[in-house]
Parts: C-alpha cells; sequence; structure tokens
C-alpha cells in the first residue's frame, strides 16, 4: 500500500525506534529492519562511523536515521541521548538494548575487578540507565516496548563468555521481568530475547573463531532482528515476555541416534 509519497506503508511509521549497538551485527539488522518499516531509527554505539554507514544505508533506502554516539553505561551519556532524541525525533517508542558483549577471561580465579565492572557496565547497567531514561514518556504517554538482547548464556553461562557476562544477562532477564510486573498496566511491554550463537562480528574476538562452517550454520543477525520486530509490532495488549532464538543444527552427531535396525512394529 502506497503513502501519498509514493513510499509503501510499514508497520512502524511515526514511530521511534532507539536501537544500541547498531553499528553492527545484530543492532545493525534490527535498526535497518525497523527503518524500514517506517520508525525513525536512532542508532547509539560508541565509534560513529559505523554508525553513520548505517544512517546512510538507511537514508539511501528513503527512511529516517539519527546518529547518536554514547557509551551506554555513562548515566550522562545516556542522559544526554535520551534529551537530544526527545528533541529531534520525539519520545521513545520502541528502546532495543542490544549494546553488549563478552569479557576476555573465562577464569573467574583470574578475573580482575575492571573486566566484572566493565561487562556489567555495559550489559546490566546500560540497560537499567536506558530504561530509567526512557519509562517516563512511555508511562505518561500510555505504553511502548523495551526489547532487551541477553542471551542463552543468562541461563547456561560457560567460561566462553564468562562469568559476568553470564551473570549480566541474567540480571536483564531479571529486569525485563521486574518491569512487565510492575508497568505491564501501563502497556509497557519489555521483552527478553535470549539467542544462541549469532553469526556475528563479536565472534572474531574469541580465543578460538569458529569455522566458517560452523558459522554457516548459525542464527544470523537478520534472524534475531524479525524476532524484534515481530515484539514491537504485535498490537499493544500483546507482549511477547521471553524469546529464545537458536540454531536449528546443534552442529553436533550427537543430536540423533546412529541409523540401527528397524524395531519391529
Ligand atoms: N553473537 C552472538 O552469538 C550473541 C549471542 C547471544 C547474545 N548476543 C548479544 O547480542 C548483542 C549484540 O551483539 P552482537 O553479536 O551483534 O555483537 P557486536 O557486533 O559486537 O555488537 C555489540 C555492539 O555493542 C556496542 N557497544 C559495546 N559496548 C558499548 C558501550 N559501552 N556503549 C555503547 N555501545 C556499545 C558495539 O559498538 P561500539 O564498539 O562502537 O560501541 C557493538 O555495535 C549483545 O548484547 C550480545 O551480548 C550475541
Amino acid at each position: 500500500m502506497g503513502n501519498p509519497e509514493g513510499r509503501r506503508t510499514g508497520l512502524l511509521d511515526g514511530r521511534t525506534a532507539l536501537v544500541t549497538g547498531a553499528g553492527t551485527g545484530i543492532g545493525r539488522a534490527t535498526a535497518l529492519m525497523l527503518a524500514e518499516e517506517g520508525a525513525t531509527v536512532v542508532l547509539v554505539g560508541r565509534r560513529p562511523h559505523l554508525l553513520a554507514e548505517v544512517a546512510a544505508v538507511v537514508e539511501g533506502a528513503g527512511g529516517r536515521a539519527v546518529v547518536h554516539p554514547a557509551h551506554v553505561d555513562k548515566a550522562d551519556d545516556v542522559r544526554e541521548l535520551v534529551e537530544r532524541t526527545r528533541e529531534v525525533a520525539g519520545p521513545v517508542d520502541i528502546l532495543v538494548n542490544n549494546a553488549g558483549g563478552a569479557g576476555h577471561e573465562g577464569d573467574v580465579r583470574r578475573l580482575g575487578e575492571d573486566e566484572w565492572n566493565a561487562v556489567l557496565g555495559v550489559n546490566l547497567t546500560g540497560v537499567y540507565l536506558l530504561t530509567r531514561a526512557v519509562l517516563p514518556d512511555m508511562v505518561e504517554r500510555g505504553g511502548g516496548s523495551i526489547i532487551t538482547i541477553s542471551s542463552l548464556a543468562a541461563i547456561r553461562p560457560t567460561s566462553l563468555g564468562g562469568a559476568p557476562y553470564g551473570a549480566a544477562k541474567a540480571g536483564v532477564r531479571s529486569f525485563m521481568t521486574y518491569l512487565r510486573n510492575t508497568f505491564g498496566d501501563d502497556l509497557v511491554r519489555a521483552t527478553c530475547i535470549l539467542p544462541g550463537e549469532v553469526d556475528t562480528p563479536v565472534l572474531d574476538s574469541r580465543p578460538q573463531p569458529p569455522s566458517e562452517e560452523r558459522r554457516a550454520a548459525m542464527v544470523r543477525p537478520k534472524d534475531v532482528a524479525r524476532a524484534v520486530l515481530l515484539c514491537a509490532t504485535l498490537p499493544p495488549r500483546t507482549v511477547v515476555e521471553e524469546l529464545v532464538i537458536a540454531p536449528t543444527s546443534s552442529g553436533w552427531s550427537g543430536g540423533r541416534p546412529a541409523p540401527g535396525p528397524r524395531r519391529p512394529s
């Protein structure tokens, strides 16, 4: 269906979506998909050139993007980010808490406080700071969506992601439940998405990056973006509370029993 400007009508026309970690991976794919559906996307991350590249793609396709570099774990940055967003794009309708990442130390016996605090900072404190900043407008305006990218590490933490990563991802899962139980009647929808392995640049920083074959079997950033889009576009009466999204193939042959003689029926 077309509008007077000849652009098709999108599911998120007139909405403002703030996406953190929007310069790469899942955040980039999500920002592009929300913009394609008509949302004005506010692109947040620390590296401005990556955000500018995403904005160029959005604008090239006829969408609207605002670039705002910020550290999500710094309270002053977040305050300024949300104030400026209100000025240039209006109050936030959809917050996608996506910025995050694991540390380097998998053995808690060697883990320093700096790394513990940094990992909790981006994955947990950042989600609190952003949520606190957008909630008053959402409550006043009769609702909104807060969608947080947690991880399966929230349930099954391992040395690969490390202790603070699992703890932070479990923390945001709990925080989203708190939001639903506290602000559900205000039609604020809080969703926790728990991805398994997704083929993004973050995998390059693993001590042993996965093979091309293994990466090919993983979830893609645009698959997670579609999950975010679903959560953001259902009618306000309905919330996707949690969504686990994982590779179909486990990547190991133990999933299925070896062929053997058929059992008599
Ligand atoms: N890939 C997976 O297998 C997987 C699985 C489960 C969950 N996740 C989660 O998915 C989310 C996205 O990760 P990804 O896989 O797409 O990896 P990614 O490409 O490394 O994305 C992480 C993004 O977060 C931004 N960021 C990091 N620290 C920040 C800070 N302090 N302030 C603002 N932005 C910051 C980074 O940009 P700058 O460096 O420019 O700031 C980057 O764009 C993360 O929360 C991750 O934990 C990923």
